[in-house]
């Protein structure tokens, strides 16, 4: 006889599901916690005033100019996202990217702006050329290679001109050797010993940047880059990275993508202690994006599932396009 009761009697002592059956009694249990302490938010910032453009492959994002990146900063702070991450558009590229490091450029006048008119939000920088130069390298190219130690020079001008402007964080995003430690100098020599640096140490060669690509205006002319980003195949590879860059004096170390490589992050935090964060890059936010336009997916249950196994594997800072609308799902 299969009743409720006869059940009862197979004296089955460990019940799992005693602890799912309400929401209260899961929550108490609940190991993985997001916060909105947890997200950064991306800004594009181009030339111009009153520019807002949306990304036609990243729904919701949008190429701000430095106005409206101080208006996306604030209502980002209001929704409780204390942290950006500046991308810059300049109109002007070249093929040593020197507007990298120009005062007057967007994402310079944007560090100031958003220091000036929303203090208490960190602001965070993209420091590589590949959003400068007029070929999309991120780097200085002789006979159609990147130049590794002349493209750190560029870089580290980058760096001390965001920094000059008023950056918390400089986040080298370029994947050439010895920058971390270049950059630490330069930024110590000129007295912002209080920059905190924080590395793109392990950055996959991924399919997943396409439309950041399309946002930023920074796919190569030619070529991809497999020279300096890692190949997805690896992951003793990236611990060497994140151990070197830690060596160079990282503060924080990033995993870039970050779903498909959840097994990076557990090994780098488990290896290293160290803040870690992750990128949920914009294919992965788009591919979301494309599934729920098409009602294929719940978005907002897939989203918040995303992020929580992002932190569940073991990034802190969770660099994220969803950073507003997850942290209003919070609240
Ligand atoms: C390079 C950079 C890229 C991203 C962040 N920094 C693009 C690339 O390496 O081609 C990608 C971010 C995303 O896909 O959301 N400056």
């Amino acid at each position: 006889m299969t009743t409720a009761h006869s059940y009862s009697r197979l004296g089955i002592a460990k019940r799992l599901r005693r602890l799912r059956s309400s929401e209260p009694m899961r929550a108490l249990v609940r190991e993985t916690r997001l916060s909105p302490d947890n997200f950064v938010l991306p800004l594009f910032v181009c030339e111009g005033e009153g520019v807002r453009r949306e990304v036609p492959s990243m729904p919701a994002v949008f190429n701000l100019s430095v106005d409206e990146a101080v208006k996306e900063a604030a209502a980002a702070r209001a929704d409780g996202v204390n942290a950006v991450l500046l991308f810059g558009l300049p109109d002007h590229k070249d093929d040593i990217g020197s507007s990298a490091y120009d005062p007057e450029a967007p994402v310079q006048a944007a560090i100031r702006a958003i220091k000036r008119e929303v203090p208490g939000v960190l602001v965070i920088t993209d420091v590589c050329l590949c959003e400068y130069t007029d070929h999309g390298h991120c780097g200085l190219l002789i006979d159609n290679e990147i130049a590794n130690d002349p493209t750190v020079d560029q870089l580290v001008r980058a760096a001390v001109s965001h920094a000059a402007a008023g950056a918390d964080i400089v986040a080298p995003s370029d994947m050439m050797d010895g920058r971390v430690g270049a950059i630490r100098a330069g930024l110590d020599d000129r007295g912002y010993d209080n920059v905190v640096i924080m590395s793109y140490a392990a950055k996959y060669c991924s399919a997943f940047y396409g439309p950041f690509r399309d946002a930023a205006g920074s796919t190569p002319k030619f070529g991809d880059r497999r020279s300096h980003q890692m190949d997805p195949a690896n992951v003793d590879e990236a611990l060497r990275e994140v151990e070197q860059d830690i060596e160079e004096g990282a503060d924080i170390v990033m995993v870039k993508p970050a779903l498909a490589y959840l097994d990076v992050i557990a090994r780098v935090k488990e290896a290293f202690g160290y803040p870690t964060a992750a990128y949920h890059v914009s294919g992965e936010y788009a591919m979301l994006k494309a599934a729920a336009r098409n009602g294929w997916i719940d978005e907002p249950r897939a989203m918040m599932e995303t992020l929580t196994a992002i932190r569940r594997a073991g990034a802190e800072i969770i660099i994220t396009y969803y950073a507003r609308e997850a942290a209003r799902a919070l609240a």
